[in-house]
């Protein structure tokens, strides 16, 4: 979080043909800024994170409430002008209104880590003219061919779940061994600040994908692309992928039975973004080339926790 705000004072000195005046700009603006680092430990404040096969390196890091300890006692020295807050955004009674908020929740489908409603909490301390970073992000599917990763599911069977809901579950996973069988497709958009009078997170949208080729189609791919400022473009989908940027993997929604298609084909998908006071969850089906019911109604195989 600090280090653009560092370097972007070393490439202001750096590139100034004048950098003894530089400097003084990098001193004044360092010394003006004000930043407020907000540090929430979802660990145990959200019991209900989706599976996701990224979780497992995560269990060596120390506590998020250590770390925002030791933060809240180190950084006022290193730097003066940060105020770590440890708390939900949402819930945070800021002290005075921001000109900019930068958050870092997107996850591999731009909206599954639940940065809508977390930035929609707290744009209450944006100015009225004030701008998020990023400004908006759009999730992406496309259907995919790969038996190994099908197969990986089905192996994933748990003794006291349904014997569906691991088919009824999205995988954040390095999708390896697998075709894609038509360009990706923009699905749900969410942009920051949202002036809507009555904001409205949840999304319905229908896709038709023409299949490029005879194949058999085990789930689809989703990826994101978000706009962080005017033009500034971070994308994580195959066609216009951040060169060198291996921060996200791919999400995989599975299909619970694989489908044969033809070259020429359209499969016409369904999906929801569905929310209530405690959850967020998707739910999808195909209703061509053949219909295959609603995965994940109601939520019933995973939920996101608000
Ligand atoms: C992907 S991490 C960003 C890490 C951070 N930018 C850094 O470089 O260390 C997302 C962070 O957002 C925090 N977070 C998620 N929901 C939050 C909320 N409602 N309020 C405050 N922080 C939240 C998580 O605890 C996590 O630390």
């Amino acid at each position: 979080m600090f280090r653009w705000y560092r370097k972007a004072l070393e490439t202001l000195k750096e590139r100034d043909p004048n950098p003894a005046k530089s400097n003084n700009v990098a001193y004044d603006v360092e010394k003006s800024i004000k930043i407020y680092q907000e540090i929430y430990d979802e660990k145990n404040e959200k019991p209900n994170s989706p599976p996701s096969t990224r979780s497992s390196s995560q269990s060596d890091m120390p506590s998020l409430s250590h770390l925002s300890t030791l933060l809240q006692l180190a950084l006022p020295h290193v730097l003066p002008t940060v105020t770590v807050v440890s708390c939900d955004m949402r819930e945070w009674d800021a002290p005075e209104k921001a000109d900019i908020i930068v958050s870092e929740l997107l996850g591999s489908f731009g909206d599954n880590e639940l940065s809508p409603e977390c930035l929609d909490g707290a744009q209450k301390f944006l100015k009225e003219d004030g701008i998020s970073i990023p400004s908006s992000y759009t999730s992406y599917l496309s259907p995919l061919q790969s038996p190994k990763l099908y197969n990986e599911i089905r192996n994933c069977r748990e003794k006291d779940k349904h014997f569906l809901a691991h088919f009824e579950t999205p995988y954040v996973v390095y999708l390896h061994n697998k075709k894609e069988l038509a360009p990706s497709q923009p699905l749900f958009t969410f942009s920051h600040p949202n002036k809507a009078k009555v904001i409205d997170n949840t999304r319905y949208k229908s896709l038709q994908f023409q299949i490029t080729e005879d194949n058999v189609v085990h789930g689809f791919g989703g990826y994101f692309e978000a706009f962080l400022y005017k033009d500034i473009m971070l994308s994580i989908k195959p066609e216009t992928h951040s060169q060198g940027m291996f921060s996200w993997f791919p999400i995989l929604f599975p299909l619970r039975e694989p489908v044969g298609v033809h070259q020429g084909d359209i499969m016409e998908v369904h999906f929801w973004r569905c929310t209530n006071r405690k959850n967020v969850w998707y739910e999808w089906c195909i209703t061509a080339p053949q219909i295959i019911s609603i995965h994940n109604p109601n939520g019933r195989a995973y939920t996101i926790g608000l």
